[in-house]
This record gives C-alpha cells, structure tokens and sequence, in this order.
C-alpha cells in the first residue's frame, strides 16, 4: 500500500460507509467499491456469502456484490478454491502465486495472486471478502490488514442487524 496516512483516511472511509449504511449489501457493495477504486493492485474485488442451503445439502459460498470482470464462479462449495478453504478453516488466505497453488479456481488469466479474508459474526464464518491482483505477491502484511479490517467491519454490522431482528 502507499502511504500511511492513505491508509488512515481510506480506513476512515470506510468506517463513514459502516455507518450510514442501510443494508448490509449497500455496504458490502461501499467497500468493494472503495478498494477496486483505490487500491491499484486490487483488479477484482468481492464478497462470497455462506447459502443458509437446506439440511444435507452441501454448504455454498454465493457471489454478493463484487467489482471488476464477471467470474465463472458465482457458487463455490466449501471444499474448493481458495475461497473454500478459507472459509471452512476461518483463516485469512494469501496466495503469492496462484499457479503454484493446486487449491485454486482460476477467475481470469490475468490474476497472479490473491487474498481471502472471512467474516465472522458472533464467531461464525457467514462469508468472505477475495481479492485477486494482477500482480504476483501483491497482498503484503499492510494489505492483509487492511482486507482484515473491512471484514471485520463488515462483521459488526452484521451482527448488529442480526441482534436487531
Ligand atoms: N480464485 C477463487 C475463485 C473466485 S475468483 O477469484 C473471483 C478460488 O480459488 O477460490
């Protein structure tokens, strides 16, 4: 990432977003929006979300709102690609270079590596935040952070509005 203090006001940014939201999926689309903009390296942006799926099917994660190029991977059960794997294991995942990675599910050509961060709301994986750069090894310690931060944030307003309901 760039600078520090870019850092700062793109977090400050975002938590604006967290809080005039009205719906988790205007928000989830704000932050999508904001990174794809901002972060250059950051060529495809999106959120997957856990299917609530019936008793004994096979849990999904689903596309939710997302920017950069259409994926042929609109629904990934949790024991494929890397977004299944962090997922089922609720861990971030930061892939330097996808082709070495046997886990992964290619979106497009271009991408050379990859981030994959969960969101938890009261300590339950219900989705996840992935991002595909152009670049190979472009997700360094500041940016995991940062993806961290947004689903986190993404996080607390879900479980917000769940407590609400
Ligand atoms: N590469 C992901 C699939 C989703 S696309 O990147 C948008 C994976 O391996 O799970």
């Amino acid at each position: 990432m760039e600078s520090a203090a870019k850092a700062k006001e793109l977090r400050s940014e975002l938590e604006q977003l967290a809080e005039s939201a009205k719906s988790s999926r205007e928000l989830m689309s704000g932050i999508v929006k904001l990174l794809h903009e901002r972060m250059l390296k950051y060529n495809w942006v999106g959120f997957y979300m856990l299917e609530d799926g019936s008793p004994g099917t096979p849990a999904m994660l689903a596309l939710g709102p997302f920017e950069g190029a259409m994926t042929p991977h609109t629904r990934i059960p949790l024991h494929q690609g890397i977004c299944g794997a962090a997922a089922s294991s609720g861990k971030t995942v930061v892939v330097d270079d996808v082709s070495k990675d046997p886990r992964y599910l290619a979106c497009s050509l271009e991408t050379k590596s990859e981030i994959v961060v969960p969101v938890f709301v009261h300590n339950k994986v219900v989705g996840e935040l992935d991002i595909d750069s152009h670049f190979p090894a472009a997700f360094k310690d500041e940016d995991r952070e940062l993806v961290e931060f947004c689903a986190e944030l993404m996080g607390k307003y879900l479980s917000q509005t769940s407590a609400a309901k």
